[in-house]
């Protein structure tokens, strides 16, 4: 199976009702729990490598342990540039070998946004790679004081077809009250499925994105909490509510801050319980095996992708 665009993966998931899982990857460990979770469950799967994944572990170390986790799993594997923030990243990540890019407008004007993103799509698609381009900003969302502020940075549906015509874009990430990182809600989590609702009335049978999809699961921030470290508050995206966007039109949902907790977590624990161990093996294996769980959790019971290669 070489590695694919998510084009197909996004099709099939649209249809059948489900997402598949993009995850963050930086390093080995990271790639090998991923892979080997996907592989158990017979999941298609989007690894994403971010300007500061590539900038940290060298676009070509990433790009070969993709391609062996490729070859040891066989399973259909898109390799996706997330939060691209120029032609120039975009362009170097395509030339790559990446058969996904997502660039990132979302800051500009709508009018900067269309431009910058087309200019991408047309270099894309030239070469037979898929750009998922943002509308509306994620970011900050949960810190807005008041709703007008609130307002202004959740996606705007008016602008979708607009955008999605003019650029050619694969897909869409939209702004719908996730927020990336730990802290995403400081009262009760709520979504706007309205908006993603609209949107998808507007845009029948296109895939929609969904960045800062962590759930921050309460195990791992448990864990981190008991070992030393201290994150109060911390909380994240109810997993009903990923699994009811998986069955509207969210056919990508963005994981990476999970994947964090659950190997810090597990790296804390082994340290705390093992104070003269100095083997790194014998801390990153455990915490492979963690981010392998988490993996498995969220293919089989969140995003519904398993058993679908
Ligand atoms: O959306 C951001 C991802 O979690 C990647 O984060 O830029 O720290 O690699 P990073
Ligand atoms: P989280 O921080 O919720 O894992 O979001 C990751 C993400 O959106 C990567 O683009
Ligand atoms: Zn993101």
């Amino acid at each position: 199976m070489p590695i694919v665009t998510s084009k197909e993966m996004f099709e099939k998931a649209y249809a059948g009702g489900y997402a598949i899982g993009a995850f963050n990857v930086n390093n080995m460990e990271i790639i090998q729990g991923i892979s080997e979770a996907a592989k158990e469950v017979d999941s298609p799967l989007i690894l994403q490598v971010s300007a500061g994944a590539r900038k940290y572990a060298n676009h070509t170390y990433l790009m070969k342990l993709i391609e062996a986790a490729e070859i040891e799993t066989g399973l259909p594997i898109c390799v996706h540039l997330d939060h691209g923030d120029s032609f120039e990243l975009c362009k170097s990540c395509i030339d790559g070998g990446f058969t996904s890019v997502m660039i990132d407008g979302s800051h500009l004007s709508l009018e900067e946004n269309i431009a910058l993103t087309k200019k991408v799509v047309d270099y894309a698609h030239e070469r037979g790679v898929v750009v998922e381009g943002e509308l509306g900003r994620l970011s900050g969302i949960e810190d807005a004081i008041n709703v007008s502020e609130e307002d202004a940075a959740f996606t705007k549906p008016a602008e979708v077809e607009e955008f999605v015509t003019k650029t050619g874009v694969d897909s869409l990430a939209i702004a719908i009250g996730t927020s990336h990182g730990a802290y995403k809600f400081k009262d009760q989590p709520r979504l706007r499925f309205d908006i993603l609702e609209d949107v998808q009335q507007r845009l029948p049978q296109f895939p929609i994105v969904l960045h800062g999809a962590s759930s921050v699961l309460t195990e791992y921030v448990e864990m981190i909490n008991r070992y030393g470290g201290s994150m109060p508050g911390a909380k994240g995206v109810p997993e009903e509510m990923l699994r009811k966007a998986a069955e509207m039109a969210v056919c990508k949902v963005n994981i990476d801050s999970d994947l964090r907790l659950a190997m810090t977590a597990t790296i804390r624990k082994h340290h705390a319980e093992n104070p003269g161990e100095f083997d790194p093996r014998k801390y990153l294996g455990p915490a492979r095996a963690a981010i392998k769980e988490v993996v498995k959790h969220k293919i089989v019971n969140v995003l519904g992708c398993d058993g679908k290669i």
